[in-house]
């Protein structure tokens, strides 16, 4: 099995998480090629003991990207920083030549993800944005349920990702609330990936949108004893139309910092004249899906997948997927692709499906601002 020589760029919450992945790569069966973290860079020297304790391999330590990039022996990076650095850091490693997995948003606002667009398209470079939550089994059956027809007239496709700690107006801030850090689409920045992914694959384009902003934590602790502001919107409901003409119909997209009660849930629904499903991580184990013929039964039926993933692995087949796993079936495509597959038909996100997500998301935000509905304008 062909090894690839990967470095990490932030190397926090998200870079532990391809640590981790990487580290169990024995999980999965039959792939072409494996990871092999072999440099980290993080400006946060103290994060640097947990990679040493559990990745042996790691042969650079750096607090300087471009370090990082100079070294011969890492072919790919996963680059996980503050979508404030997206617009700097990516185009920088996209000169480098390396293959890139890049973290959503893929910039911090459009002007940031054109930087990244013009840098990107180098023969040979693969250029992936992260998106996890398709590729648990439960999504992939609800897509591939959309793409074999079964869905007949389309009526709605609602895409959502709910969390709930920032209800607690105690909860200090971080950089994901901070307007200058994470970006003027607030919520939408940092969910927008999540629920644009899977209606961008299936073709379902808005050529239109109308947001309802929501804000309603206004300060939080700063971690020293001081309230300070916290500007960006909590929760954002997009109700965008796909599609002209008697075929038009609905694409709604939530992303939802305060939605009560709920932890991390992702739910991708698809209704139509002939058959609907849907999928919520609430279930990690089911999909649900109706099929219709004129005048018969309208009967929702509800399946158990257990373990059944895209890429094979060896847990058996009764048992739980979980977020984990999602994260490593992505990386699975990724490194898949570098390897020469075709992520077995469901490549991660596309430096496109990233551009037309931001094109959601800016006109989203007009949207919501002014009070009206906005034309999507695409690049393509
Ligand atoms: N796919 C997902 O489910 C998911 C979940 C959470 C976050 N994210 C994304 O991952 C990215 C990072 O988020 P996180 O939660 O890991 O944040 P984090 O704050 O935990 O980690 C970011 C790290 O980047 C480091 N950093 C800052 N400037 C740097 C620089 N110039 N060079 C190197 N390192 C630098 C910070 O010190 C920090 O350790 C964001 O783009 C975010 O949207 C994705």
């Amino acid at each position: 099995m062909r090894t690839i020589g990967f470095g990490i760029i932030g190397c926090g919450l998200m870079g532990r998480e391809f640590a981790s992945a990487a580290a169990r790569w024995m999980h999965l069966q039959d792939m072409r090629a494996r990871p092999r973290i072999v440099a980290v860079c993080d400006t946060d020297p103290t994060l640097m003991d947990w990679y040493s304790d559990h990745l042996p391999g790691v042969t650079q330590k750096t607090t300087d990207y471009r370090a990082l990039l100079a070294n011969d022996a890492v072919e790919a990076i996963y680059c996980a920083v503050p979508h404030v650095l997206h617009g700097a850091i990516y185009p920088d490693i996209l000169a480098s030549g390396k293959h890139l997995l890049g973290e959503k948003p893929f910039g911090m606002d459009r002007a940031q993800n054109a930087a990244i667009m013009a840098a990107s398209g180098r023969p040979g470079q693969l250029v992936r944005c992260s998106s996890e939550m398709p590729f648990y089994p439960g999504a992939q059956r609800v897509i591939d349920f959309a793409r074999s027809g079964a869905l007949g007239a389309i009526l709605e496709v609602e895409c959502a990702f709910l969390h709930a700690s920032d209800i607690n107006p105690d909860k200090p801030i971080n950089w994901k609330r901070m307007v200058d850090v994470n970006g003027a689409y607030g919520c939408m920045g940092d969910l927008g990936m999540h629920v644009a992914h899977v209606p961008l694959r299936l073709g379902w384009r808005p050529r239109s949108v109308h947001a309802s902003l929501v804000k309603r934590v206004t300060t939080r602790p700063d971690g020293r004893g001081a309230r300070v502001p916290c500007e960006t919107w909590d929760n954002a409901t997009i109700t965008g139309t796909v599609g002209a003409g008697p075929e038009a119909f609905p694409l709604v997209l939530k992303t939802w910092r305060i939605a009560p009660g709920e932890a991390n849930t992702w739910s991708l629904r698809v209704l139509g004249m002939e058959g609907s499903a849907e999928f919520t991580t609430k279930s990690p184990r089911q999909w649900r899906f109706m099929r219709y013929t004129p005048g018969g039964a309208q009967c929702w039926q509800t399946e158990d997948l257990g373990y059944q993933p895209l890429f094979p692995a060896i847990t058996g087949g009764i048992f739980e997927f979980g977020f984990t796993d999602a994260i490593q079936q992505m990386w699975a495509a990724f490194v898949d692709e570098l390897a020469g597959g075709d992520a077995r038909g469901f490549p991660c996100a596309t430096p496109q499906e990233a551009a037309d997500h931001h094109a959601i998301l800016t006109a989203a935000l007009a949207s919501g601002t002014e009070g009206r509905v906005v034309d999507v304008e695409y690049d393509r």
